[in-house]
């Protein structure tokens, strides 16, 4: 975190981030003053239970948050805060430097049209190009994701692939225009799992042949552990913990970490131990009280935790978490 203030390498910096929806029941804080950076061509896994706010966060980098929606803070791509950007300077952006690989592919795509009249549009809109020009690199870009026959299935409507196929469909697409970050939110779930497997590989593959900075988000704290550096595990909309994936995954300080890290069967140790699951379930927004979001399923709480909120404490060069447990063995 230090080095990259130095070199200023940060691609994106959300700082500060607080985000409250208005509803009939009120308002309600999805994301509570998040700050992380991430670097040109490091990978970020977010990871957390339904409801932490994983989706929300991808949305407000892109703009694209629901209208009941109170975004207050800064979010820094490329140096500039794009909460200050008007809609039109933000369209540049978004679909070209910024683009996000959707948890439903079905729906990200429009039924009415062919997957290569999509892909086209995209690039006659953000770039320069003929339409042959347009439709050559639609091709290559299906090629290179492995859709098999790219030349006829350009012709094709989304309906026409199977769910696997426009996955890599919705990646193809994310990729078209050399974005400079990539938001790719749960683009396994609801996949089998071999193919799981095989969007994950060309995810890496992807990583490794360019230089593009990525968010991905996911549940499976075992995924992020193969496809990120650094992790930040995410509660109710707050950062409870973050670091490398060693830090997070081999050495966690926070009891919500801990929990879920016993609990994947691939990153335990003990493979004879019974299989963890962190007891009782997150609890809605509006249940929240003024201390430690964990607190009700906290297996270590003490007093403290239930009126004061922690805040984040670095354990090692760039490991943070907050949690007054670990705070007092810290300082203990
Ligand atoms: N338009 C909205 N109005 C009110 N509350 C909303 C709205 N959109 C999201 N929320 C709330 O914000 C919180 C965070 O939602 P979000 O979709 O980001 O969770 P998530 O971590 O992506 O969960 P999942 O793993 O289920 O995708 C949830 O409590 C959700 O109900
Ligand atoms: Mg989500």
């Amino acid at each position: 975190m230090k080095e990259s203030k130095v070199l200023n390498l940060a691609l994106l910096t959300m700082k500060n981030v607080t985000i409250t929806f208005k509803t009939s029941r009120g308002d309600l804080l999805a994301i509570d003053d998040i700050y992380f950076e991430l670097n040109k061509g490091e990978t970020l896994g977010l990871v957390g239970e339904t409801g932490s706010g994983k989706t929300v966060t991808s949305l407000s980098i892109m703009r694209l948050l629901p209208f009941n929606a109170k975004i207050s803070g800064e979010i820094f791509f490329d140096k500039t805060d794009i909460l200050k950007l008007s809609e039109n300077e933000m369209d540049e952006i978004r679909g070209k430097k910024i683009s996000m690989i959707f948890q439903e592919p079905m729906t990200a795509f429009d039924p009415l049209f062919t997957i290569g009249q999509q892909f086209s549009e995209v690039l006659l809109k953000h770039e320069n190009v003929s339409k042959e020009e347009a439709r050559q690199r639609t091709i290559k870009m299906l090629k290179f994701v492995g859709i098999p026959e790219p030349e006829q299935r350009f012709n094709q409507y989304p309906h026409e692939y199977s769910g696997g196929m426009i996955q890599r469909v919705m990646i193809a697409l994310a990729l078209l225009t050399n974005p400079e970050l990539v938001i790719a939110d749960e683009p396994t779930t609801g996949l089998d799992v071999t193919i799981q497997m095989q969007i994950l590989n060309l995810m890496k593959k992807i990583q490794k042949t360019s230089n593009l900075s990525m968010i991905f988000i996911t549940h499976d704290l075992g995924v992020i552990s193969k496809m990120a550096n650094k992790i930040i595990v995410l509660y109710l909309g707050k950062i409870l913990e973050i670091g490398t994936v060693a830090d997070v995954i081999f050495s966690p300080i926070h009891p919500y970490t801990k929990g879920l890290v016993s609990s994947i069967p691939t990153l335990r140790t003990n493979k004879s131990e019974r299989l963890y699951s962190i007891p009782g379930n997150v609890p809605s927004l509006n249940e929240i009280g003024k201390g430690c979001r964990f607190y009700s399923r906290c297996p270590v709480r003490m007093d403290i935790c239930k009126d004061k909120t922690p805040q984040l404490s670095e354990y090692n060069s760039g490991h943070f978490a907050a949690c007054w447990v670990a705070n007092k063995n810290k300082v203990g």
